[in-house]
């Protein structure tokens, strides 16, 4: 069997602004929603950890940028923060622009090519306070941003991406309680969807508009939904969840329009959302050049409960699958062949789009206990996850599909919103106490794979 990859193939990792770059409130960053909660209610992040310092790139990012060099990447995806570049929407930060200018430049003269995301959850404080993603003004101000972006950084990123798996906050925000503004509120959910998608169409149509090379796309976190049986009301169920999670923004960002099911939907629940015949034209001009893609699990469901009075359980309700493996530390399924569905849904589905895997990765707790008596934590864990993984996409490439990049979750050991440092997921060990790193075993393993662009025989 072929183990090879393409040519050109990228290696890397994923990471984002606020969980990795610390500095929180320092060198002139406004506020993030996070920044707000934390101080507000820090019970509700794990051992009180909040985004303040998480893992401190901000003042380490020379040494990490030369440990990836060392660790084998030709690519890196991390975000800006908005808060950080327009801490009051309008002035430029000096500082955040010295600070990713030479973010930037040091990858490149180490051969890592920035991929660079401008959203990852990270709402400015002061655009919460006036509605978030419910304010057709905050579509403005982020393509305002998103223009900013580009002509700043312009000459040393040619990769762009406008979100990080916008569906999360929608889901989180206004279907549960675990990002603000902690409601659950089917109507509120679709529109802030929907300016998060306009927001989105924008940032691209600015970026077509600013003359820059390179391309733009944006990352979905796609879930294969697989129905519980043959029967047509499971199956009914697997489409409905395919449509919420996954083709809600998949099929407008790629093929410019919303899948038809969206307006039966709307209509059976009674939602009305603001939007323009303009806006839907828009969407149809401004598809993505490329899709960034984050696999870490599918979706089990089963047959709707149709007497289910709100919600989504009318259209579908998850099951746990009785063969499933479980990582019992995030409590996520491990279904290595999930990534080979996405491959062949995106070849045959949505136009063979170049896509890459922009996050994958096993989140573990307690790694302390696999620390060997040199202080390296032998993960062999995280390479079997990889490997499994890699072998499965080889395969969806094999049979046509156009990926070209696996970015592994994460580099170094980060902070997250729910989870703080509970679980690790990174090539590097984080010492919290010292902000020390540390090569893990699967860092000499991804080295190898990367830079020999195939997996082991
Ligand atoms: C992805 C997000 O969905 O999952 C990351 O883009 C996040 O921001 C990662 O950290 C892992 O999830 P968690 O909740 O285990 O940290």
């Amino acid at each position: 069997m072929n183990n090879r990859f393409p040519e050109g193939f990228l290696w890397g990792a994923a990471a984002s602004g606020p969980q990795l770059e610390g500095a929180g409130s320092k060198y002139g960053k406004g506020k993030t929603v996070w920044d707000y909660w934390f101080k507000t209610e820090p019970e509700k992040f794990y051992q009180q950890i909040g985004p303040e310092t998480t893992s401190n790139f901000y003042e380490q990012y020379k040494e990490d940028i030369e440990s990836m060099k060392e660790i084998g990447f030709n690519s890196f995806r991390t975000s800006i923060s908005w808060a950080r570049l327009l801490p009051d929407g309008k002035t430029i930060n000096p500082e955040a622009v010295s600070f990713y200018r030479d973010v930037f430049s040091r990858l490149r003269n180490n051969g890592v090519k920035p991929i660079t995301n401008l959203y990852h959850f990270d709402m400015p404080y002061r655009l919460h306070l006036k509605g978030g993603w419910e304010n057709r003004d905050t579509v403005e101000e982020f393509a305002h941003y998103a223009k900013v972006a580009f002509e700043t950084f312009g000459d040393l990123v040619d990769t762009w991406v406008t979100f990080n798996e916008p569906i999360v906050p929608v889901e989180m925000g206004y279907l549960n309680d675990k990002h603000l503004p902690a409601v659950y509120d089917m109507g509120r959910a679709t529109q802030a969807a929907y300016f998060t998608l306009l927001a989105h169409v924008k940032a691209v149509r600015a970026f077509r508009e600013s003359e820059q090379t390179g391309g733009i796309g944006i990352i979905l976190n796609l879930t294969p939904s697989y129905p519980k049986s043959d029967q047509e009301e499971d199956r009914e169920a697997a489409k409905w969840a395919d449509i919420f999670f996954n083709r809600s923004f998949l099929d407008p960002v790629v093929l410019g329009k919303y899948p038809e099911e969206i307006t039966e939907f709307l209509e059976r629940e009674s939602i009305s959302v603001l939007y323009t015949e303009e806006e839907i034209a828009l969407i149809k001009e401004n598809t993505v050049d490329f899709l960034g893609v984050n696999y870490y699990q599918p979706r089990r469901v089963q047959r709707g409960d149709k007497k289910a009075g709100v919600g989504l359980d009318k259209y579908f309700q998850s099951y746990q699958w009785l063969e499933a493996r479980i990582n019992p530390h995030r409590g996520w399924e491990i279904y290595e062949k999930g990534l080979y569905d996405i491959a062949l849904n995106i070849r045959d589905n949505y136009r063979n789009i170049p896509w890459y895997v922009a996050e994958n990765g096993i989140g573990v707790e307690g790694e302390e206990a696999f620390l060997d008596e040199f202080g390296e934590v032998q993960d062999d864990y995280r390479i079997t996850f990889m490997e499994d993984h890699l072998r499965w996409l080889l395969k969806g490439i094999g049979e046509g599909s156009n990926c070209y990049g696996y970015h592994v979750w994460t580099f170094l050991d980060n902070w997250s919103w729910l989870n703080e440092y509970k679980n690790r997921y990174g090539l590097l060990r984080l010492d919290l106490e010292t902000q020390a790193r540390r090569k893990k075993k699967s860092a000499y393993w991804f080295k190898q794979v990367a830079e020999t662009n195939q997996l082991p025989q």
